[in-house]
């Protein structure tokens, strides 16, 4: 069973400066959620609910946001406005929180590194709270289909997508060998290849689970592309036993730790989603 999902949040997402100068990024509103809340229910619906943050300078908010509000809660108690509140409350009662802090900015592997105290020797799940991933109505959430994954073969699970060629610099790409429609043996990745040295066109993005193996892997894992400790490179270690799948997930991912990607998930989140809600 997996009961613990880690989100990494300590980078500074200088992409959005200055609205993320004294606030963070994960913190930053999809039409009436902070992207952080999405990422969170996506664990729970995965039945991941022991979550850890891996937080660093300038994200106490996100701490606060889940957790009561006594004064807001004693505010609004009784009047119509109550009823915003309901979903960060049954947040709040089905799942622990937990944070450590990163304190030097040394990579996505680093902070996962960091979050073993919060692990423990059992497997886990990752999500990058700045990948929003929704998914159509009453299909698994993404993070439910790689636990789903990861439940037949116990291996540690990357949630993959094809990208076009001029995309393909800005990911982890592996290469790896098709083993039933839409699920990969990875036997190879490079952490942000030139589009013509890329193994292939599938592209690792914010979701995944992992076995404890991690650990061991990331400890001897040397800094790697832009100076900073790679997941990728970790995982390239366990894939080269034969520890590693890929899954082509369902649903759609947007990039929210660029504007364009932002502004293309707000679009798509009140369309979609917030006005059938509200209707
Ligand atoms: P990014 O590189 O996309 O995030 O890291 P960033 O550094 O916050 O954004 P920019 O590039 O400056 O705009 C991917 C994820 O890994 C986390 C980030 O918080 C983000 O969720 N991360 C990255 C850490 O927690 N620690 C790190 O040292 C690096």
């Amino acid at each position: 069973m997996i009961k613990k999902c880690l989100f990494p949040v300590a980078g500074y997402g200088t992409r959005f400066l200055p609205a993320t100068k004294a606030m963070p990024k994960e913190m930053l509103p999809v039409v009436n959620k902070p992207l952080v809340q999405y990422g969170v229910e996506e664990a729970i619906s995965a039945g991941l609910n022991q979550i850890g943050f891996v937080t660093g300078r300038g994200k106490r908010a996100i701490n606060d946001h889940f957790d009561v509000s006594y004064e807001l809660e004693h505010q609004i108690a009784g009047t119509p406005k109550e009823q915003y509140l309901t979903c960060i409350r049954s947040i709040l009662q089905q799942a622990t929180f937990s944070t450590t802090r990163q304190t030097e900015m040394k990579g996505l592997g680093h902070a996962i590194l960091v979050g073993e105290l919060l692990v423990g020797y059992e497997p886990f799940g990752v999500i990058l709270a700045d990948d929003l991933c929704i998914v159509e109505e009453g299909d698994d959430s993404v993070m439910e289909q790689l636990v789903k994954v990861y439940r037949r073969f116990g291996k540690s699970v990357v949630a993959i997508t094809e990208v076009p060629e001029d995309q393909i610099s800005k990911f982890g790409v592996i290469e790896a060998e098709e083993l039933e429609p839409g699920l990969y043996t990875v036997s190879g990745m490079v952490e942000k290849p030139r589009a013509e040295e890329a193994p292939s066109n599938l592209a690792i993005i914010g979701r995944y689970v992992l076995t404890p193996d991690i650990f061991e892997a990331l400890r001897h894992t040397e800094p790697g592309k832009n100076g900073e400790i790679q997941i990728t490179d970790a995982l390239l270690k366990l894939a080269r036993k034969g520890r590693v799948l890929a899954y082509k997930f369902r649903g759609k991912r947007f990039d929210c730790g660029s504007v364009d990607g932002y502004v293309k998930a707000t679009n798509y989140v009140y369309e979609n989603v917030y006005k059938k809600e509200h209707d």
